[in-house]
């Protein structure tokens, strides 16, 4: 049986079907849907819930590129209506219905997707939930509530036979999670390593290249819209762990446990830090990292000291970048907006459109992450059993001998010193910076020497630990 190729234009409506492939070689390959048969055309109706700078981007975004949508999607995306609790100037509804009540866009028959962007995990939960006890399919941006509630959700939406998708909660306007799911299909994820906050990295890039310290920088990034009024969850790393276990589900195929991530924020790193590390050859990141070692998982999300050759070291500013090790393809690297309003609702439309071809193809609907049968009793690691290297600081008296007490506590807890260093006292001053960078140890040795090394009377105050990354 010979399938006609179809063509859709979202603004002239017209369709073109011909029988003859060689006759459509000028158009673009993507512009294609290959049709059953049947040329009734499906034409996919979005609800969108939330019309603040995402949902404003998203309507304008679809609006002002409506034909490379549409024909990607190889449908006609429509948005029938939109829940907004005030009128927003940001973009042009034209004649669009709104309503107050966003619940009445959930329970409108008309409606196949529902597009949650409105935040929170309160009444956006309802919402999804009551999207898909509806039969609706959802896309949400969502990364708290995809983080803290999403194997309850998934569970519902396969129940229903609906598709959540999430591909802008992380990474923003990064197509990380397709990468993930399609293009790394074939690999067993080793590990995998990202800026995914692009609060944190900000300011980390400021505090590197001005010397200016953290709570300076950290007002400036509120100042410019980067960081919140209450930056708790950027600069304590509750939204890279939120993101972190997004991708690491994906991944390792195992069920979301944002609860049980290891988290430490940048609010401990000092300008000081910064030079010391660049002075042995690395950059201070703010990482969220996922690795496989034997049968279990490391979740963890701290500040990472990582050899300035690599390609993510030099990410700086707002950007976002990921590394994924797989074993057939090695580490690759994506980078790009981690957020900003139409980097996000370009994922969001990505989403849109990947249910729309799904709809108008009437497949089996697939969530991204529902493979955790397979291994949702893969234990994660403790912390405390977590290996890498460190970077510590540590004041001490400047006189002989200390620095082969700190050498000897290390080197009777088996960790040796890769590199050490230590700065000359101001004038006057009797105490000098000692830096040392170990190799790889088991955070529960790593601390015992630490505890011993506080103990000398030599040592002024606590030693400050940075763990090191390699990414190799
Ligand atoms: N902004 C980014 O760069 C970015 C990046 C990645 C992911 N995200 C995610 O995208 C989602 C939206 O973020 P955003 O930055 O667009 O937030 P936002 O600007 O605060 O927009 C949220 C919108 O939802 C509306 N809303 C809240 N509750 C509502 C209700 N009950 N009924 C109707 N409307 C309601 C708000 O209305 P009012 O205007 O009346 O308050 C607001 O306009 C969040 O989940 C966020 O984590 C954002």
């Amino acid at each position: 049986m010979l399938f006609p190729l179809l063509t859709l234009s979202a603004s002239t409506r017209k369709v073109a079907v011909s029988r003859d492939f060689t006759a459509l070689s000028g158009f673009f390959v993507s512009s294609f849907l290959y049709f059953n048969g049947d040329i009734s055309l499906k034409s996919v109706k979005i609800g969108l819930c939330g019309l603040g700078t995402v949902g404003s981007s998203t309507f304008n975004v679809m609006v002002r590129n409506s034909d490379e949508i549409s024909s990607r999607a190889g449908c006609q995306i429509t948005v029938a209506q939109v829940g907004a609790r005030r009128d927003h100037p940001a973009c042009d509804l034209r004649d669009v219905a709104v309503s107050r009540d966003i619940f009445e866009v959930v329970d409108n028959a008309d409606i196949d997707i529902i597009v949650e962007l409105i935040g929170g995990t309160t009444v956006a939960k309802e919402v999804v939930e009551r999207a898909i006890a509806n039969g609706k399919h959802v896309v949400t941006a969502n990364k708290a509530l995809i983080a803290e509630f999403g194997n309850d959700i998934f569970a519902a939406a396969q129940k229903q036979g609906v598709t959540i998708a999430y591909e802008a909660a992380v990474a923003g306007g990064i197509p990380i999670i397709k990468a993930l799911r399609e293009g790394l299909a074939a690999n067993r994820i080793e590990w995998l390593a990202g800026i995914i906050n692009g609060t944190g990295n900000f300011i980390l890039t400021e505090m590197a290249d001005k010397g200016r310290d953290f709570v300076d920088v950290l007002k400036e990034a509120q100042a410019l819209g980067y960081a919140e009024a209450d930056p708790t969850f950027d600069i304590e790393g509750i939204d890279a762990a939120h993101k972190l276990v997004i991708l690491a589900s994906l991944a390792f195929a195992m069920p979301l446990q944002y609860n049980k991530v290891f988290t430490e924020g940048i609010s401990c790193i000092e300008t000081k830090d910064i030079d010391y590390a660049k002075k042995l050859g690395y950059h201070i990141k703010h990482l969220g990292i996922a690795r496989r070692v034997g049968e279990s998982i490391e979740l963890r999300v701290h500040p990472t000291l990582i050899p300035e050759k690599r390609l993510i070291a030099n990410v700086n500013g707002v950007m976002n970048a990921i590394v994924i090790k797989g074993d057939a393809v090695g580490p690759t690297l994506y980078c790009g907006a981690g957020a900003g309003a139409e980097p996000t609702a370009s994922a969001v439309i990505a989403d849109i459109v990947d249910i729309a071809r799904q709809i108008s193809r009437d497949s089996q609907p697939s969530i991204p992450s529902l493979g955790f049968n397979e291994v949702s009793d893969k234990p994660l690691r403790s912390i405390a059993d977590v290996q890498t290297a460190y970077y510590l600081r540590v004041l001490v008296e400047d006189k002989p001998g200390v620095l082969s007490q700190i050498t000897t506590i290390l080197s009777e807890a088996g960790i040796s010193v890769e590199a050490m260093q230590q700065s000359e006292p101001e004038e006057g001053e009797v105490l000098a910076e000692v830096v040392v960078v170990t190799n790889r140890v088991q955070q529960q040795h790593l601390l015992g020497a630490v505890n011993r090394i506080e103990t000398l009377a030599s040592i002024h105050g606590n030693v400050h630990k940075i763990r090191v990354e390699s990414l190799g």
